[in-house]
């Protein structure tokens, strides 16, 4: 990092994106001033407002000015909507996992003080997940797509493991299993794919011989789903394969509260990548009724992720700072959104948050 301003580029995105990504920068901007960070915004057009105007939902323009950043902030995208790739229909989100290398999709849930959840009891756990490769078919193969119909009755799709990707996850999680409760979960499905989840699994138990401090459990993925139900709080740190965290990492959102609070960060070795864990919700926009809670706890994972990466210590007090003014706006009443009951819109509750915030 040459300067030392951190340099954030702000992908508004589809839907609500507009609006929560402006409720996160309204924020960042305030524990900017508070703690001092030196933090500098730009933005991109990306989604239906970059297919408008350049023909494509992500330009090369902006995958580069997001190679250049110190860190993105991503809104939501309404991908499952866009015209196929061939008529500039990418997906922003995967384009800059594949791109800049994000391999490693860190999904905290956790039950909050006063939030209603389906969970009988509080749990506090991290979905870590794989992000490049999996039965992911835009990154399963070098060149071509992952999956393909050889007679218009058949598909056939292709599953990528490689040790590379799987020792490196696993030591992701290892490593934040060891700042947290240490353990670790392994969610595989060996017993039916022997060979790909059976090279992932080889993978894991490798790297946990560094680590004899980590308890260690491996369990199938459809068990998973089950336990989960059961009892969540037995769980710290998840790690597994693309596609069973992206459905694991809903599953957890949902029973700590809902998809709408669940924060995330997608990190590599030189970028981070703030992007909550829902949708873009289209019928909300421009509403001003939608939580901006998750792109807001997704922006402060990744003021923590930055501190270690700029050995500026203030950026992880500033993002606990946020994660601590969250859980306090969020578990009262009077200064929730309509999705946990309560009556503000996104701008009253960002304006309630600030207010919250605190140098810790
Ligand atoms: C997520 C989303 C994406 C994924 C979709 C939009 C491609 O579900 O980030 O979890 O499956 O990775
Ligand atoms: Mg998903």
């Amino acid at each position: 990092m040459a300067s030392d301003r951190i340099n954030l580029l702000v992908l508004e995105g589809d839907g609500i994106g507009p609006e929560i990504t402006q409720a996160t920068v309204d924020v960042l901007r305030h524990v900017d001033g508070l703690f001092g960070l030196g933090l500098a915004f730009t933005s991109g057009d990306i989604g239906f407002t970059s297919l408008k105007t350049d023909g494509t939902t992500f330009t090369k323009r902006v995958l580069e000015a997001a190679r250049a950043a110190d860190g993105i902030v991503l809104g939501p995208v309404s991908h499952n909507v866009y015209p196929p790739v061939s008529e500039g229909g990418l997906n922003p989100s995967g384009e800059l996992r594949k791109t800049l290398d994000l391999f490693a999709n860190i999904r905290p849930s956790r039950t909050r003080d006063g939030v209603e959840a389906p969970s009988r009891k509080a749990f506090d756990l991290v979905v870590v997940r794989e992000n490049t490769e999996g039965f992911y078919a835009d990154r399963s193969m070098f060149m071509g797509p992952g999956e393909f119909m050889p007679t218009p009755d058949v598909a056939l799709a292709i599953r990528k493991i490689t040790r590379h990707a799987s020792l490196r996850i696993a030591r992701e999680a290892f490593d934040l299993a060891m700042t947290r409760r240490r353990k670790v979960c392994v969610v595989h499905k060996a017993n039916v794919l022997r060979l790909s989840d059976g090279l992932f699994l080889e993978a894991t138990r490798d790297i946990a011989k560094a680590y004899p401090d980590v308890e260690v459990e491996e369990q199938l993925v459809d068990a998973m789903a089950a336990l989960l139900v059961r009892d969540a709080s037995r769980y710290d740190v998840i790690v597994t394969t693309n596609m069973y965290g992206d459905i694991l990492s809903d599953e957890a959102a949902e029973l700590a509260g809902g998809l709408g609070l669940g924060a995330s960060l997608n990190a590599g070795e030189h970028h981070g990548l703030a992007q909550a864990a829902h949708g873009s919700a289209p019928t909300l926009a421009g509403l001003d009724t939608a939580n901006p809670a998750a792109l807001i706890g997704s922006a402060a994972m990744l003021l923590i992720w930055l501190a270690a990466r700029t050995g500026r210590p203030e950026c992880a007090d500033a993002g606990r700072a946020m994660e601590l003014a969250l859980d306090r706006t969020i578990a009262n009443p009077a200064t929730r959104t309509g999705d946990l009951g309560g009556a503000l819109g996104t701008k009253a509750f960002t304006q309630a948050l600030i207010g919250e915030i605190r140098r810790v």
